[in-house]
């Protein structure tokens, strides 16, 4: 079973993906009301993958026979200033998830918890995706500043993301 140290930080780290999952459904709502159908589809299935990240350490602190505790979630922001704007949050929050992702391996090596270890680079993996994802698309949204059909380009092509199971 894992220290009551580790098991407090994955319960931790289950609270941030859920508040993530939160986070972009809320994006998603955002798009909804700016019109942008494609946007909005693309943040609901990143909704969904940040729920998925939550259950795999929901399921891997009941494996090791630990003890889940649901936190509470805050309210997410829902105002953003533009898709760019709302990108740029985005992609900021992933580099704050990576981070607590790191200190967190970093508490397993320390208690040399091999087997959080093992799961947690999964999720090192991950975020280096996650961040360039988001990057990609900050990337794309500058360079379209306020050319509407360029805008409505990129809404299409991200229109077309399908769920991909963890
Ligand atoms: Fe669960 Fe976006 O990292």
């Amino acid at each position: 079973m894992p220290s009551n140290k580790i098991q407090k930080a994955i319960n931790e780290q289950i609270q941030n993906e859920f508040y993530a999952s939160y986070f972009y459904l809320s994006m998603s709502a955002y798009c909804e009301v700016q019109n942008f159908p494609g946007f909005a589809h693309w943040m609901r299935i990143q909704s969904e993958e940040e729920m998925q990240h939550a259950m795999k350490l929901f399921d891997y602190l009941n494996n090791r026979g630990g003890r889940v505790i649901l936190q509470a979630i805050e309210r997410p922001p829902f105002e953003f200033k533009s898709p760019l704007d709302m990108f740029e949050q985005a992609l900021e929050h992933e580099q704050k998830v990576t981070k607590v992702i790191h200190s967190l391996y970093k508490i397993a090596k320390n208690e040399d918890d091999y087997a959080t270890e093992v799961e947690l680079q999964w999720f090192i993996k991950e975020q280096v995706e996650e961040e360039k994802t988001a990057a990609d698309i900050v990337d794309r949204l500058q360079r379209i500043k306020d050319d509407t059909i360029g805008a409505l380009m990129l809404d299409q092509e991200l229109g077309s993301r399908s769920l991909v199971q963890g």
